[in-house]
């Protein structure tokens, strides 16, 4: 994609972007590996953005469906016009229930988000996973990354805790150093049911 079409989105709306520029191909690629996706998957992408890893997906997994939602319409645009197999939703994913029957999203196997969690408040990030809990396999992965940077800042322990409110198993990968800024992926598998979550937050 076009970095200047990325960057116009960054200085625009810096807390809806959330980076300084498009995640690298290596951060790409242990997205994708931790993701583990298998044939007959249905993936689904939180904040496409500039395409990092709707690439990955689509080059590695060709025959898997991918819905890839983004809420920029200009960014969507582009990622249409790139992935032509993808089915781009230009959407918050904060409406993925209400037009999942449109788009015939039915189960979701594999979650991989390049969402800015570490800019928005707990009970925004709950509002989305909640919202996507629902349409999650029983042998579902979400996958997502924050900087290295922000886990000093303290802004990652929030994230982490509700995705273990929600999965019963949640891991990290290595740091990725090469990736601008350094990023590391946290893995989050076996969706608790909604009513076992809340159960044992309390
Ligand atoms: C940090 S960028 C990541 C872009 C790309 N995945 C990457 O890693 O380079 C975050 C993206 O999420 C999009 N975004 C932010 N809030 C969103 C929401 N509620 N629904 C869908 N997309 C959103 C932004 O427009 C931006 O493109």
């Amino acid at each position: 994609m076009s970095l200047l079409l990325f960057l116009k989105d960054v200085l625009i709306n810096p807390m809806q972007v959330g980076a300084i520029a498009p995640s690298g191909p290596d951060l790409a690629r242990v997205i994708v590996d931790t993701a583990q996706i298998e044939v007959g998957h249905t993936i689904v992408e939180l904040g496409a953005g500039s395409g990092s890893f709707t690439r990955e997906i689509v080059n590695r997994h060709p025959d898997n469906r991918l819905f890839a939602f983004e809420i920029s319409l200009r960014l969507g645009d582009e990622l249409t016009k790139r992935f032509p197999s993808a089915n781009v939703v230009v959407a918050p994913v904060e409406d993925l229930p209400k037009v999942a029957p449109a788009i015939g999203l039915r189960q979701i196997d594999r979650i991989v988000s390049g969402l800015p969690w570490a800019l928005w408040s707990d009970e925004r990030q709950s509002a989305i996973f909640d919202a996507l809990l629902p349409f999650l396999a029983p042998n579902a992965r979400f996958v997502t990354f924050h900087y290295v940077h922000s886990r000093a800042l303290g802004r990652v322990r929030g994230t982490r805790r509700l995705l273990q409110e929600r999965f019963a198993h949640v891991t990290n990968s290595e740091p990725v150093w090469s990736n601008l800024p350094p990023a590391y992926v946290h893995i989050a598998e076996n969706p608790r049911s909604q009513t076992q979550a809340f159960a044992e937050s309390r």
